[in-house]
């Protein structure tokens, strides 16, 4: 039914499309591999006891989160839409576009707060650069100095939202694409040198057992949900970016092979970057719960320990802060798409005033540190507060939705036959079906409604 509105749409204005299938498996990737792996997947893992939280992790992104990427990218493929018009467009003259609007909804809140979080990353580049860390061991103080301060990281998170904001007004291909091609690969080799230095410390191995050998009497509802809303946000789910991203992909590409290829490059990121953090936390003595500051109060003391640390140390903050951008670019991405689509505004204009839009809306969340400390939610300060809501609420919902739409809206011989289109025999059947209609849409309502109902329970 839908079919003609989407055709006339094609013919009247072609979509960009990814240049190739390499393209856009970099792309999502990059969209994916973020501060979600390196930021949040070894802090999580910190608070919530060790390996224990990863193997739950694991399960999630197999059982969840990997079917649900197919659907996206289907739905995205399919529909040729944004977040929002996609589901418009599949489900006419239902409330089902209120699903993608969710999503653009989260992908600014997200951003919001992301973007602060990047300019730590970048402010770090530079502190790192000029020798302006403390020579001696007190990284801990030096990072709550920084975030507790007022401009600086209002600054910093200014000059990550303007960068954003220019790669999105330059367009998919030539903004997106080009990057992405380029510095993933840097990353990876990076991160596996500080992987030989970190476990390599003395002291290393208590680390190492607290990331590799589990000890589930620490799991309860909130480790659950912590799992489960990490692989939603690492894996880029649940708030239509992955639909955009799809909508970009040709029907000639082979969609449930590039889904497979982005969450592996996206687990071992992530389980890699845990690898680098963890040990080294144990090693030089740092707190594993410590929480957001993790990666950044042991990153520094790591690369103080190394030969060359210095150069080390600009060299991967500035990576990290690439893998950052890279996400936060397809996060606008989501918001831009869906304006240039539904509003018709030209691309520069929809970044430009969403950049703006997300800068101010993350300010409270830079000074949550500082001079609005005092303002708590459920015992999280600010920039917690605006995670734990995108993430623990927001994207499982997102996700709950998506799959719910698929399994019986949509229905899931639609989906397959989408997702299945230019496939080289990695075709999607009926365990995905199964998963899609039963294992996901319950396992993520049980999980969400008992995390979240032990948090606020205290
Ligand atoms: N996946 C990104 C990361 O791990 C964050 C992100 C979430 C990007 C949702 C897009 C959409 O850092």
């Amino acid at each position: 039914m839908s079919e003609p509105k989407v055709m006339d749409q094609q013919v009247g204005r072609r979509r960009e499309n990814w240049a190739s299938q390499v393209g856009f498996v970099l792309a999502a990737a990059g969209s994916a591999i973020g501060l979600g792996n390196i930021w949040r997947f070894p802090y999580l893992t910190g608070t919530n006891g060790g390996a224990a939280f990863v193997l739950i992790y694991l399960a999630a992104i197999i059982l969840i989160g990997y079917p649900i990427m197919i659907t996206e990218m289907a739905i995205g493929r399919k529909s040729q839409r944004n977040a929002y018009g996609a589901f418009a467009a599949l489900a006419p003259g239902t409330p089902w576009w209120l699903v993608g609007a969710l999503g653009v909804l989260t992908g600014f809140v997200i951003l919001s707060y992301y973007s602060v979080v990047g300019g730590w990353g970048v402010a770090y580049v530079f502190k790192t650069l000029l020798g302006m860390l403390p020579k001696g061991t007190d990284f801990a103080g030096a990072f709550v100095g920084h975030i507790t301060a007022t401009w600086e990281p209002i600054f910093w998170h200014a000059v990550f939202m303007g960068v954003t904001t220019a790669i999105i007004a330059a367009g998919v291909v030539k903004g997106i694409q080009r990057w992405s091609e380029i510095l993933m690969p840097m990353l990876a080799v990076c991160l596996f040198i500080l992987v030989i230095r970190s476990v390599t410390l003395p002291g290393a191995m208590a680390g190492l057992s607290f990331y590799l050998k589990p000890d589930f009497s620490t799991i309860n509802a909130k480790t659950l949900l912590d799992a489960v809303s990490q692989a939603f946000f690492s894996l880029s789910l649940g708030m239509g970016c992955m639909i955009t991203y799809g909508s970009y992909v040709s029907s000639k590409e082979d969609l449930t092979r590039s889904a497979a290829y982005v969450v592996s490059l996206d687990t071992a990121a992530a389980f890699v970057a845990g690898l680098a953090i963890l040990p080294a936390v144990f090693a030089l003595g740092f707190e594993p719960g410590a929480g957001a500051g993790l990666t950044f109060i042991t990153l520094p003391a790591v690369f103080a320990e190394m030969p060359l640390g210095g150069f080390f140390g600009v060299v991967f903050f500035f990576l990290i802060s690439i893998a950052a951008l890279t996400s936060a670019i397809s996060l606008l991405e989501v918001v831009v798409a869906w304006l240039v689509d539904e509003k018709g505004w030209n691309r520069q204009r929809a970044a430009l005033l969403t950049g703006i839009g997300c800068f101010l809306f993350g300010l409270p969340t830079t000074l949550g540190y500082g001079v609005l400390s005092n303002i708590t939610f459920l015992g999280m300060d600010l920039l917690d507060t605006y995670d734990w809501i995108a993430n623990s609420i927001f994207l499982p919902l997102g996700g709950l939705l998506t799959a719910i739409f698929a399994g019986y809206v949509w229905g899931t011989r639609n989906v397959a036959e989408e997702a299945n289109k230019g496939s080289t025999g990695m075709a999607v059947g009926e365990w995905w079906a199964f998963l899609i209609r039963f294992v996901v849409p319950i396992a993520i309502a049980i999980i969400m409604l008992s995390g979240i109902y032990q948090k606020i329970a205290g």
